[in-house]
C-alpha cells in the first residue's frame, strides 16, 4: 500500500522537528560523567546520532546523497544499534545518567525495544534517495520510542 504523499511529507517534517528540536540530543555531560561504563553506553549512543545526523542531513537536503556516505552510516547503527544490550546489561550509574530504572527492572522489554532498532538499522535501503526517506522515518521512530521508555526527559 502506497502511503499518500502527505503522510510522507509530514514524515520528513517529523524527522526535521525531531534533530533541530533536540530529542535525540546530546546531554552535554558525557566529560563530566565519572562511571566509565555510563561514559562508554553515552559514547555509543553518540556514535549512533553522529551516523544517523549523516542520514537525515541527505533526507533533508542538507547534504547531497552520497551512496558510499549512506552506505558507511548505515552499517554504524547496525553495529552500534547491536552493542546497545551488552552496554546496559550492568546497571552502571552516574549522577548524570539519563537512564531510567525501568531499563533493569523491565530488562525484556528494554530488549526488545534494541531490537527493533537493530532490525530497523539493517532495513535502511540507501541504495537511493528515494528509499533512504522511506526507511528512515522507521529508524528514527525506534529510537524514540525506546527513549521515551527508558530514558528520563531532559
Ligand atoms: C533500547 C533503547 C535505546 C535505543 C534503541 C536508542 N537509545 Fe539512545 N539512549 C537510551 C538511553 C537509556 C539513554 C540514556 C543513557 C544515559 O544517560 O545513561 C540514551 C541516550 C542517548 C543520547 C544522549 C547521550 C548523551 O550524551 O547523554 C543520544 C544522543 C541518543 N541516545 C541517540 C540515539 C539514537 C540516534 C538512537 C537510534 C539510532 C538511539 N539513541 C537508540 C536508550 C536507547
Amino acid at each position: 500500500m502506497r502511503r499518500p504523499d502527505h503522510v510522507r511529507g509530514a514524515g520528513l517534517v517529523l524527522v526535521l522537528l525531531l534533530l533541530t528540536g533536540g530529542v535525540l540530543a546530546q546531554s552535554g555531560q558525557i566529560s563530566r560523567v565519572t562511571d566509565p561504563g555510563v561514559q562508554k553506553r553515552m559514547m555509543a549512543m553518540n556514535a549512533n546520532n553522529t551516523a544517523l545526523a549523516i542520514l537525515s542531513d541527505m533526507m533533508g537536503g542538507r547534504a547531497v546523497f552520497d551512496r558510499t556516505r549512506a552506505r558507511d552510516a548505515r552499517r554504524r547503527l547496525i553495529y552500534t544499534t547491536g552493542r546497545i544490550p551488552a552496554l546496559f546489561r550492568k546497571a552502571h550509574s552516574d549522577p548524570l545518567s539519563n537512564a531510567r530504572p525501568e531499563i533493569w527492572s523491565d530488562w525484556s522489554g528494554f530488549r526488545q525495544q534494541a531490537k527493533s532498532a537493530r532490525s530497523a538499522a539493517r532495513k535502511l535501503d540507501v541504495s537511493t534517495l528515494p528509499r533512504l526517506r522511506k526507511t528512515l522515518p522507521r529508524m528514527i521512530h525506534a529510537c524514540l520510542a525506546c527513549h521515551r521508555a527508558y530514558r528520563k526527559d531532559m
